[in-house]
């Protein structure tokens, strides 16, 4: 999970997250009218930077100066004025896309430098390492079956599709924006980043990840409700902002609670609407996620290990439970309307409906591995405060890994934990509960290397 980079871009005015989030809604073969449908606007930009499940903890998303470059490009091209965030938004989804579909060139180009290298070694040295040409068959295998499933996953562009917004370049504007379209070194990571990310989400070897942080926090959710009926929880509405690939959203739902994900990054929501919408089956689809970097590996078998996803059927989930997902920046979908960039008096007001709807709407929110993806932390805090019902509960895990940390040309507002509860307690939060798990985040089970974080939990209530 590797947002990127840089400058903030508007979503569209007047766009609902709440009218819109099943606007292209994908229903079960249940009929339960579980709906993984997307509404809302993703971020025009891949939100840069600190990688959790990077082995570089503190590493710059990108080199600045080149974004700024690519960004001059599209607006050049595009004849972009300098507030207009659609265009750019469409570009940037084009880009993902292209990203995606360089995935089998990029990784088979760095599988053949392996081979080139090898035959520049002297021959009697090659012969000393017998096993290393195979393994490199192999690794061409597997990342044509990895291909095969970044295939269907981009199958359904249309469901970023909206009538304000549509998202398909026609073909001279492709080839107009072919440059502006260019794909990046760290664009091919964050393809390889969202195959790795199934593993934490959606497969058995990801079980430890997931009952480390994701377990805790629903067994806190049934904590705090346990007045509730199991039958009547799907009246409490659960908002889980930054998503991901969707899992905890999907646990908390198939708990019984009514639970919508946020996430912004395009990326997540074309995976995720891969796992949500397009499988039926348990180990559907079998992934190679450790083929693209030999680093740390103990066996060479190690990288080639295979990855059964899903786990679990996401169609089965309890009837009378909503299940959704909101495209778009947290700050931006949530936030008061004058934020909000819009225009006109129309957009305006239906804007502030719209946001009206989302005010205290929620009895839980839950943020895992997230609120140090702010750029200000009292944004963040600020909205989680105002979208809980009073005596709403905000349960909270994860480290402090500022994304945007020496990031040049973003705000970064980078507290320390002691910081941040008190920062929540003058908002208006009643910090009841506090501690610790120990996790790690995307790791590779058969990898010598393993950060582990010490993650901060805590349970608040909105007084
Ligand atoms: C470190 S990941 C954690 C994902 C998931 N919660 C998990 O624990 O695996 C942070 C996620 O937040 C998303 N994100 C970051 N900033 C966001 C924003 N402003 N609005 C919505 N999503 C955001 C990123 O794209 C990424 O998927």
């Amino acid at each position: 999970m590797d947002p990127s980079q840089h400058q903030s871009s508007r979503l569209r005015p007047g766009i609902s997250p709440a009218e819109n989030m099943h606007y292209h809604s994908h229903d079960h073969a249940g009929g339960h009218g579980h709906s993984h449908g997307l509404g809302g606007h993703p971020h025009s930009h891949e939100q840069h930077s600190h990688d959790h499940g990077g082995h570089h903890s503190h590493q710059s998303g990108g080199n600045h100066s080149e974004d700024q470059e690519q960004d001059r490009l599209i607006r050049e091209q595009m004849g972009l004025a300098a507030d207009d965030d659609v265009h750019e938004e469409v570009l940037h989804f084009h880009k993902i896309i292209k990203a995606f579909s360089q995935y089998k060139n990029s990784a088979m180009y760095a599988n053949h430098r392996r081979r080139t290298d090898f035959f520049k070694i002297p021959a009697y040295q090659q012969k000393l390492m017998p096993r290393y040409l195979g393994r490199l068959e192999e690794i061409d295998r597997a990342i044509e079956a990895n291909y095969e499933i970044i295939k269907v996953i981009c199958e359904d562009q249309q469901i970023f599709v909206n009538e304000d917004r549509p998202m398909m370049l026609n073909g001279d504007d492709r080839v107009k924006n072919a440059a502006a379209l260019r794909v990046r070194e760290q664009d091919m990571e964050k393809v390889q980043g969202t195959i790795k990310q199934f593993v934490r989400d959606w497969s058995v070897q990801g079980l430890d990840e997931r009952e480390a942080i994701y377990h805790p926090i629903v067994q806190e959710l049934h904590r705090r409700f346990e007045h509730v009926p199991v039958e009547k929880r799907h009246q409490l509405h659960v908002l889980v902002p930054g998503s991901g690939l969707g899992r905890l959203a999907f646990d908390i739902a198939n708990a019984g609670y009514s639970s919508q994900g946020n996430e912004f990054s395009y990326y997540m929501l074309l995976a995720s609407n891969f796992i949500l919408n397009k499988t039926s089956t348990t180990e559907q689809y079998t992934i190679y996620p450790f083929v693209h970097t030999f680093s740390n590996i103990v066996k060479p078998e190690d990288v080639m290990a295979s990855v059964k996803i899903p786990d679990v059927n996401p169609n089965a989930l309890p009837r009378g439970v909503d299940f959704s997902m909101v495209a778009g920046d947290f700050v931006e979908v949530y936030n008061e309307p004058e934020n909000h960039g819009t225009s006109t008096l129309w957009e305006k007001s239906m804007k502030a409906k719209l946001i009206e709807e989302e005010q205290e709407k929620f009895d839980a929110i839950v943020t895992c591995f997230f609120i140090d993806t702010a750029k200000n932390i009292a944004d963040y805090l600020q909205i989680i405060h105002k979208v809980l019902k009073k005596g709403g509960i905000w349960i909270n895990a994860g480290p402090l890994l500022w994304h945007f940390e020496n990031t040049p040309g973003e705000i970064s507002i980078e507290l320390s934990l002691e910081e941040v509860l008190e920062l929540a307690r003058e908002l208006g939060f009643r910090i009841e509960t506090q501690g610790m798990a120990k996790s790690t985040y995307m790791v590779n089970p058969h990898g010598m290397l393993k950060y582990v974080y010490e993650c901060s939990t805590w349970t608040a209530t909105k007084l």
